[in-house]
């Protein structure tokens, strides 16, 4: 595809895009059926139509990714360790009985979708980005529990702004909830769906506190952090620790994995990944934050738990130092700003 001069972007108000969904031109379908995937192919439709039976709609079979695409000052489109999403949509594959996207398949579908919308991925500077994504979901005539015999693989595109309502860092804040997001032997290191229709309603009840998502603790105990609704947790303690909690029911974030390193190396703190007692060691938090694709860094400035909120950092409204020069680190990164000393940078070829 010869996309220089002649693809001239979409006349969005790029400033103001929520996050929300935005129609683009083209997805990317593959289906699997008898043992083995087609080779896929870029379509115009955005509806699927599936079977009334399938086991995606009854039963959840299904798993998805996020990542994101972003424009640099030299104009090269971004992807940030797009490899990670693929191992973990293929470890989410293999709880639900469904077929592995093959790595190559898979990177090589995104950069396709990407390219293909080459004129809805946001402009540098404009504060938005390409969201991408990948799903995995069990189509086919079915009635019983039994996995699906078809499957599609489908990526779609959308360009976004913030997660939260400011552009840049927005500082936020969390409820405790007291409904349990995953169990401990269940499914909740997987993104999948069925983890998902259930923090709906957490959600809501933790936004009608004045909070802007849900925080889970443990399901055993409700004692340790598990993770906000969308996001993992990571935490600077008073003694110069940074911390995250270990819990076998959270997502392994991406962005958590790689801001765990960016703080270990650049700024040089002594990380660790351990329960985190959130009563017995929220007076030694010096600045916490929620982490992921669509959060990217965002500061907690308060929690809400036994009917109070707790401040963690200044007055609940301001950005610490920590979290602000991991957030720059991070962001630099991520736009082609700094040097991408890590290899986490693919390009897509436009
Ligand atoms: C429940 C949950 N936790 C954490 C994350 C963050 O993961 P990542 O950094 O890979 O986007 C997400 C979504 O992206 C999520 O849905």
């Amino acid at each position: 595809m010869n996309l220089d001069a002649k693809v001239n972007k979409k006349d969005l108000n790029w400033a103001e895009l929520g996050f929300r969904y935005h129609k683009t031109d083209f997805r990317f379908s593959a289906v699997h059926s008898n043992g083995k995937w087609n080779d896929g192919e870029l379509i115009s439709d955005e509806i699927i139509a599936v079977h009334e039976g399938a086991p995606a709609i009854h039963y959840a079979q299904q798993c998805f990714e996020g990542l994101k695409a972003q424009t640099a000052a030299d104009g090269r489109i971004l992807l940030f360790r797009p490899d990670l999403n693929s191992e973990r949509l293929n470890l989410a594959a293999s709880r639900l009985l469904m077929p592995e996207v093959p790595r190559a398949m898979f990177l090589n579908a995104v950069a396709q979708t990407v390219r293909a919308n080459y004129a809805w991925v946001p402009p540098y500077g404009s504060g938005a980005s390409l969201y991408i994504r990948p799903m995995l979901i069990g189509i086919g005539e079915n009635l019983g529990l039994k996995p699906a015999q078809q499957f599609e693989f489908r990526i779609f595109v959308s360009p976004v702004g913030p997660y939260y309502k400011e552009a840049g860092l927005a500082v936020i804040s969390l409820a405790v909830s007291e409904m349990d997001r995953a169990a401990p032997n269940g499914t909740g290191c997987f993104k999948v769906g069925a983890n998902y229709a259930g923090g709906l309603l957490a959600t809501r009840k933790a936004q009608e506190l004045g909070a802007n998502e849900a925080l889970y603790l443990d399901s055993a105990q409700h004692r340790y952090i598990d993770e906000a609704g969308s996001a993992n947790i990571v935490i600077a303690m008073k003694d110069g620790g940074f911390v995250t909690p270990s819990s076998k029911a959270i997502l392994p974030s991406i962005t958590r994995r790689s801001i765990m390193e960016i703080a270990a190396q650049q700024l040089h703190l002594q990380t660790t990944e351990r329960p985190i007692d959130l009563r017995a060691e929220v007076a030694d938090f010096s600045e916490m934050a929620a982490c992921g694709t669509a959060a990217v860094l965002s500061p907690v400035g308060k929690i809400w738990f036994d009917d109070q909120w707790h401040t963690i950092f200044a007055d609940g409204q301001s950005v610490g130092p920590i979290m602000q020069e991991i957030y720059d680190l991070l962001v630099g990164i991520q736009k082609g700003e700094l040097t991408d000393q890590y290899g986490w940078l693919h390009e897509v070829n436009i």
